[in-house]
């Protein structure tokens, strides 16, 4: 954890207003809660016998031999879940829907950047994968070995996850953006033996390059085989014996395979977070309780009703909520799915919503920073298409701000949709605290509670729970089936971040309110947690005052030290639509509007307009960014940012310091 801030507990907000004095309810719409897949019961059923529970849910699942243990915990933190159990993960996300006689179900809408368009039934897609396995194998790969993917957001990139899936090869998904040393960290400490990847990919009204990166990493660390699928056409260096075409080699197999099954325990993925340090760590899952968490909580959270719903999750498959949100929890459930290549403004600031009218999607989760981003380019686009098809919002990757919540509720949701504002990490492989949308009164900006079966709660410095209206760190109590099993090659670096800070829980890392119904509101990671005049103050919470404030599209508030008050609030914001960045009056309205919002204290010492924020390329506020910016210190790693000229822009912008 971070050893930054002294105490590091958030305050519990005793000293200033907050997010707590948030008081819009949003009831769950009637006929969606008379139908909902999973009502209140649920949490009295797992709160009685929450192994039961979860056995309950395996059941979900197909297995070529059913578990008759549910939870093997005696050697703290090594799970093991389901660990009789033997299932073809596969099997249960493509060919069981097929047998069930809905081989001719749409599985994927795949909408290109460009515009091309395929429509994949799961008949299909079981051949497929069925191909893209026996090839795999033909390559040399076998149950135990890793296989890296470096590919864009076409189906071949959910069929190479489950063609390793169908041969018990675990996958490391590298997303699309990462560049050659990244690949090449990746693939050589997961000993990769073939590397997945395409010419290249559509991105912003152009083919963009991915071979390039893979064959520079290459030279770096070596691989037996490099499989590549044609997207672009683009030109491609070609090293014989080891590069192979896809068409070539995927497209001459036999469609019949038959999937072998694995103990539950069998690794699934691997895929790296970067931490905010050091060497990237390798999150390892595994398979019968990652898919049985994935599959319940899609069902549970979406409510999702597989020969109706028009599901679409905007991530990427390169980041957890692909994985568990795209491909695996989807699938399982015999869902019909958008995936879409590009960029939300390509060709147009409608895309999405083009998107949503032309496949009639009824469920849409994207990220706050796609919300946001809408936001600023108004009201008017989102108005323009049919999005009466929607009827269930997600929310994942961020707090929400209270006033993006709302927004995504009355321009995307016709202000009748619930929102799920889901929390959970890549290690914790699924979502864990969320409303249920046919039974939460939601608030905006909450993610509220947890799960049926999973037990989260907040506790203070000395591990012990924080009552109802008080703050401190999120922990997770009791193992889950989904939870990551250890870090790849670093079982002592599993135990020394997650295991050690508070005995026997898990420390997620981020900060965390109850409120005085008990439910949870997120704060932001709690190395970025501010320390003013003494005073805990969350990045999160002044963000979202700032984003209440008509003027302001987005917010990312930073501690810079400073002599009188230990660190002093500075306020990078990007202004909405016509708002003027030079006018001062306005610059003293939003330093006002904090104050009056959260109190004196929460006022930033600085606002700084700015046309740019940096991000992640998953959508994260890189904050560490702005305090360099902000205490005047030459600007830090840089390379895990979304667009590396984000930081100049905001240097140049910056204003003299007073
Ligand atoms: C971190 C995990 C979970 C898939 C995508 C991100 C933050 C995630 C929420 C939310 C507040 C959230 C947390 C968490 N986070 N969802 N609904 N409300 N914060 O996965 O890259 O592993 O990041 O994202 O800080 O710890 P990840």
């Amino acid at each position: 954890m971070s050893e930054s801030r002294e105490g590091g507990a958030v305050d519990g907000g005793a000293s200033f207003a907050s997010l707590l004095e948030e008081e819009r309810r949003f009831a769950p719409p009637a006929d969606l809660a008379a139908n909902a897949n999973v009502t209140a019961e649920a949490y009295e059923q797992a709160t009685a016998d929450r192994l039961g529970f979860w056995a309950e849910q395996a059941r979900r699942l197909t297995w070529a031999s059913e578990p008759t243990e549910t939870l093997d915990w005696s050697n703290p933190p090594f799970a093991k879940w389901f660990a009789d159990g033997k299932l073809n993960v596969a099997y249960n996300c493509v060919d069981r829907h097929v047998e069930a006689g809905n081989g001719d179900r749409v599985a994927i809408h795949f909408e290109g950047e460009p515009g091309d368009r395929r429509a994949i039934t799961y008949a299909e897609l079981k051949d497929e994968v069925s191909r893209a396995a026996n090839a795999l194998t033909e390559l040399g790969v076998q149950s135990g070995d890793r296989v890296a993917v470096y590919l864009p957001m076409i189906p071949e990139a959910v069929i190479s996850m489950l063609a390793c899936a169908r041969i018990g090869a675990a996958h490391s998904v590298v997303f699309g953006g990462f560049s050659a040393d990244a690949i090449a960290k990746r693939i050589e400490d997961a000993d990769a033996k073939v590397v997945i990847t395409s010419d290249g990919g559509y991105r912003r009204g152009k083919p963009s390059a991915l071979k390039p990166a893979v064959d520079e990493a290459l030279t770096r660390v070596s691989v037996d085989k490099v499989l590549v699928v044609q997207r672009t056409g683009q030109d491609v260096a070609w090293t014989e014996g080891r590069d192979v075409w896809w068409h070539d080699v995927v497209a001459k197999q036999s469609a019949e395979h038959t999937p072998q099954a694995f103990d539950a325990e069998h690794p699934l993925f691997i895929l790296y977070t970067s931490g905010t340090t050091g060497k990237p760590k390798g999150i390892l899952h595994t398979s019968g309780g990652y898919l049985t968490q994935a599959s319940y909580t899609h069902h549970a959270v979406f409510d999702l009703k597989p020969e109706t719903d028009v599901y679409w999750c905007t991530a990427d498959i390169g980041w957890v909520t692909g994985h568990s949100y795209i491909t695996y929890g989807p699938l399982s459930n015999g869902a019909t799915q958008v995936i879409y290549e590009g960029t939300p403004d390509t060709p147009h600031q409608g895309r999405f919503w083009e998107i949503v009218q032309k496949y009639g999607v009824t469920i849409l989760y994207t990220a706050p920073t796609a919300i946001r981003t809408f936001m600023k380019w108004g009201d008017d686009i989102p108005a323009k298409f049919d999005l009466s098809s929607l009827r269930v919002l997600g929310s994942v990757g961020e707090p929400i701000n209270p006033e993006a919540w709302v927004w995504y509720r009355k321009n995307i949701g016709a202000d009748k949709c619930p929102i799920v504002d889901t929390w959970w990490q890549t290690e914790t492989g699924a979502i864990m605290i969320s409303p249920l949308p046919g039974v939460t009164e939601t608030k905006p900006g909450s993610a509220q509670r947890a799960l049926p079966g999973i037990s989260a709660t907040v506790v203070d410095d000395e591990a012990h729970e924080v009552p109802n209206g008080g703050g401190g760190y999120l922990v997770l109590t009791e193992p889950w089936p989904s939870m990551l099993r250890t870090i790849w090659g670093d079982d002592q670096r599993f135990i020394d971040t997650y295991w050690s800070r508070f005995e026997g829980k898990y420390f997620a890392g981020d900060g965390a309110k109850k409120d005085d119904d008990g439910d949870i509101w997120l704060l932001g990671r709690v190395d970025d947690v501010m320390l003013v005049s003494g005073h805990n103050i969350s990045t999160t919470e002044v963000e979202s005052a700032l984003v209440s404030h008509p003027a302001v599209a987005e917010a990312a508030v930073v501690g810079a030290a400073d002599e009188t008050t230990g660190q002093a609030i500075v306020a990078f914001v990007i202004l909405r639509g016509t708002a003027n960045a030079d006018d001062e009056k306005l610059v003293a309205d939003l330093r006002g509007h904090v104050g009056s919002v959260l109190g004196a204290i929460a006022k930033p010492k600085r606002v700084l307009p700015v046309a740019e924020l940096p991000k992640t390329r998953s959508g994260k506020i890189m904050r560490r960014l702005l305090r360099d910016v902000a205490e005047k210190r030459a600007v830090g790693d840089v390379t895990t940012l979304a667009d590396s000229s984000v930081m100049d822009l905001i240097q140049t912008k910056l204003p003299a310091a007073p």
